[in-house]
């Protein structure tokens, strides 16, 4: 990815959004009934492109690691978990509502206590109160107190409820991690920002269980870790900051947290935490359920509970830095050129197959070379509109190679493959397109 990217556009944000619902990246959510606000679908390219996130966070933090296991707990939980964590009674924002308009605004975002930002009244808001973010609902047919469940607002508690099953079943001693990718819920009381701030959103959480005093060696190599994830997966550096958390800022279970910052049309905003949550959740857990959340070390003959270090990302709000950071525009020979500089990992497709004109000698042949390719690799294919118009569309959507079949390659099976970066071109053999490729998408 270059440095090229349009950062420092004042328009680049509006680019996005529009790119993202033209291309089909990401919709407002029930459009035709005027849409549902913010809260958004992801389209044909966008659910291609969340996945690549999910499974690029997967792969690093699970797939390459002995270390680390995954889970996939439910979304529904009683209230006891809650309890528990502290979420019913710390998980909340402060609410103004201004006396003029009735804007709702939360009091800890406002640049100026006493003028609302929607319609310029001076000292019109009221007491703040502290409002709940957790969407509560109930299980079964009956609406009462007793049978309240809640929408997890975190994917972590499932971890840590579910300690001592994976430490049963895993084989897996500290330092040890579990891993978790999925949906979450928050009732923000202001969301924005397109996909960055929304009240449905995936998040990709690790909680990493720890021998006391090795906390916080474990917390610097998470924090250098994930950081190091961003980068290798394109983001320039000078877009992205590790900022550690000044004591007024950290959450109620966290000793010390960092978060991994990205540099946002409208400024520095967050991609993940990485929080040192020392022994709270295992401890309330235990004191809450009775369960034994323990770990018995048999070399040091000692049991200890476990100290969790959590880099906590959103995978939907990653998938948008990922985005902003990849827009380029450039000129190419007197014409605008919009190219996503995506990381082949990251890109919605990673080929596109492009028979030179649709025609009925070509098909057959863009048909067998999509068939070696598909197997391995997410895939389009295209036939209709001039090839230069066909580069262009594929540059706009990030796809690294288009494979196009000419009339030459009916005489010599070789077809030419376009980097998009540098539109440079290669013919290859059909016979060894698969090595050629695997060269490089791997
Ligand atoms: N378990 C710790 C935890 O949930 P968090 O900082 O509240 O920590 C982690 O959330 C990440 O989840 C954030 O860094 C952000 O990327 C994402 N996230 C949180 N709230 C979000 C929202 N309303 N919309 C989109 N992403 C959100």
């Amino acid at each position: 990815m270059s440095d090229a990217s349009s950062e420092g556009d004042p328009q680049l944000f509006d680019k996005i959004v529009n790119l993202c619902k033209r291309r089909g990246f990401v919709f407002q959510s029930a459009e035709i009934y005027g849409g549902f606000r913010s809260t958004y679908d992801y389209g044909p390219l966008g659910s291609l492109m969340l996945r690549n996130v999910k499974d690029a966070w997967w792969r690093s933090m699970v797939q390459m690691r002995v270390d680390v296991v995954g889970l996939d707990a439910s979304i529904l939980s009683p209230p006891a978990v809650w309890e528990a964590s502290g979420h019913l009674k710390n998980f909340s924002d402060p609410l103004v509502d201004c006396k003029n308009c009735g804007a709702r605004h939360r009091q800890d975002q406002l640049a100026d206590l006493s003028i609302c930002p929607t319609c310029g009244a001076k000292d019109s808001f009221t007491e703040a109160r502290q409002f709940n973010l957790m969407f509560k609902t109930y299980a079964g047919p009956v609406v009462e107190s007793a049978a309240e469940v809640y929408l997890r607002p975190e994917t972590a508690q499932g971890m840590f409820i579910n300690f001592a099953n994976v430490l049963n079943t895993s084989r897996k001693k500290p330092p040890f991690g579990i891993a978790q990718v999925g949906k979450s819920f928050r009732n923000e009381i202001t969301p924005g920002n397109f996909v960055f701030r929304t009240r449905e959103f995936e998040q990709m959480e690790l909680e990493f269980f720890v021998p006391p005093d090795q906390a916080q060696q474990w917390y610097e190599y998470w924090c250098s870790e994930r950081l190091q994830w961003y980068t290798g997966l394109g983001i320039p550096e000078h877009m992205l900051r590790l900022r550690p958390h000044d004591a007024d800022e950290l959450s109620h279970y966290s000793s010390g947290t960092s978060d991994v910052e990205f540099l946002f049309p409208w400024g520095w905003g967050e991609l993940e935490g990485i929080a040192n949550r020392g022994d709270y959740d295992l401890t309330q857990h235990m004191t809450h359920s009775g369960a034994e959340l323990t770990y018995f070390d048999q070399e040091t003959n000692a049991r200890y509970v476990p100290h969790v270090i959590e880099p906590a990302a959103g995978a939907t709000r990653t998938m948008m830095a990922f985005l902003l950071a990849a827009y380029d525009e450039e000129e190419v020979r007197g014409e605008k050129r919009t190219v996503l500089r995506l990381h082949w990992r990251i890109a919605p497709y990673k080929i596109a197959v492009l028979p030179l004109s649709k025609n009925d000698r070509l098909t057959p042949t863009a048909r067998e070379v999509l068939s070696i390719v598909q197997p391995q690799w997410m895939c389009d294919y295209d036939e209709t509109q001039a090839i230069g118009r066909r580069y262009r569309r594929q540059d706009e959507i990030g796809t690294p190679y288009c494979i196009t079949v000419d009339f030459d390659t009916l005489d010599d099976r070789a077809v030419t493959v376009r980097e998009r970066d540098s539109m440079t071109q290669d013919r290859v053999p059909i016979d060894g397109l698969t090595a050629y490729l695997s060269a490089k998408l791997t």
